[in-house]
């Protein structure tokens, strides 16, 4: 029976995780699930925002379904919930974070580098008080999250640009050496490249216009919740990070602990609900069944609508309104 650990976290985390829980429950599949502690509360009872049972409880998963870590208490502390939400994705070597987004006419998916770049450099501070963050990308991590970006862009409308900001940075020059190369086996997808600020614009100006976007680690994080606030914003932006095939996968909303709204019931769970489908598809190969849950999904939201849409929903009534939707 496949087993999915479930890793509620912090802040609005254990809220949206209990509606993904209850669909979960409510599928008439043989499902496992094995919650863990993760996040700033495990800091305070276990020492660890990733503890080593919760580590390899995750590696030896079927699938790994993240909520949000993140609590204001830790800032300026040198342990933080987001030591451990990059060090899980490193363990488990999910370099490819899929960031789909649709609305209207909007139909994009970001790719973005999830275990490279400056986020995985030295950090530090030099003895006269400077500070630095070092950004290095080798051609295997490049080329490895590409491939993931032209095969996924074949499944789609064949249109792939990379962002990058190769006329300053010598990593975005690899990136683009790298990504050319690669595209000459993928002459069936139009390959394109543009700077991350303009971008950034032309994502305001008409996100229409892209289908798959390939970038890496911060610029993908940036970018992509630019997208979001396009597309319902924070509350319905889910994604789904995977690594080498036959290795779990972390399905994670992409937003976080939201500690201004958290423990009101207020949270929209339809971004931990449509990763919970995004799960389903990548994770367990049930196709049928995350469809039939975005279409629940989708369904639910025209019915009742949390603060984030402008609604007055609650959010278990949004979760009672999926289930409802899905006949279960
Ligand atoms: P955030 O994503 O938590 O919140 C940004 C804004 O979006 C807030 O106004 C919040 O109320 C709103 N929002 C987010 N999710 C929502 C939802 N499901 N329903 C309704 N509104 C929602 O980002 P932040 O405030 O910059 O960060 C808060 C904490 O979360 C920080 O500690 C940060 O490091 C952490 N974080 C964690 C993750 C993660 O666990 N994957 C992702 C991003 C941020
Ligand atoms: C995200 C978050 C994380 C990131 C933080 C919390 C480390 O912003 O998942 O988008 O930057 O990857
Ligand atoms: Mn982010």
């Amino acid at each position: 029976m496949p087993r999915i650990v479930t890793l509620a976290g912090d802040g609005i985390g254990p809220e949206v995780m209990e509606q993904a829980e209850r669909v979960l429950r409510a599928l008439p599949l043989e499902l496992e699930l094995d919650p863990r502690p993760f996040g700033g509360g495990a800091i305070k009872t276990l020492g660890a925002a990733l503890p080593d049972e919760t580590l390899a409880a995750a590696k030896s998963a079927d699938a790994v379904l993240l909520a949000a870590i993140g609590l204001p208490e830790f800032d300026g502390k040198p342990v933080r919930p987001e030591q451990g939400l990059l060090k899980i994705r490193q363990e488990l070597g999910v370099y490819a974070n899929l960031r789909p987004a649709k609305a209207g006419a909007i139909d994009l998916l970001i790719v973005r580098e999830l275990i490279g770049g400056i986020y995985f450099g030295k950090h530090g501070r030099h003895p006269d008080g400077r500070a630095y963050d070092t950004l290095e990308y080798s051609a295997d991590e490049i080329e490895r999250v590409a491939r993931t970006a032209f095969e996924l862009a074949r499944t789609r409308r064949h249109k792939l640009l990379s962002v990058d900001k190769a006329n300053v940075l010598e990593t975005s020059r690899l990136w683009r050496e790298v990504v050319t190369e690669l595209g000459k086996e993928y002459r069936d997808v139009a390959l394109s490249h543009m700077y991350v600020d303009n971008c950034a614009l032309q994502i305001v100006l008409d996100a229409t216009q892209f289908d798959v976007l390939l970038t890496e680690n911060m610029m993908g994080d940036i970018l992509s919740d630019e997208v979001a606030g396009f597309c319902g914003g924070l509350g319905l932006a889910a994604s789904a990070s995977i690594g080498a095939a036959g290795t779990p996968g972390i399905f994670e909303p992409v937003h976080g602990s939201a500690p201004d709204i958290a423990g009101k019931g207020l949270a929209n769970p339809a971004a931990m609900l449509l990763t919970t489908s995004l799960l389903l598809a990548y994770g367990l190969g049930e196709h049928a069944w995350a469809a039939k849950l975005d279409a629940a999904v989708a369904h639910a939201l025209t019915v009742v609508q949390t603060p984030d849409q402008g609604g007055t929903a609650s959010t278990a009534d949004v979760g009672d309104a999926v289930l409802a939707a899905l006949g279960l």
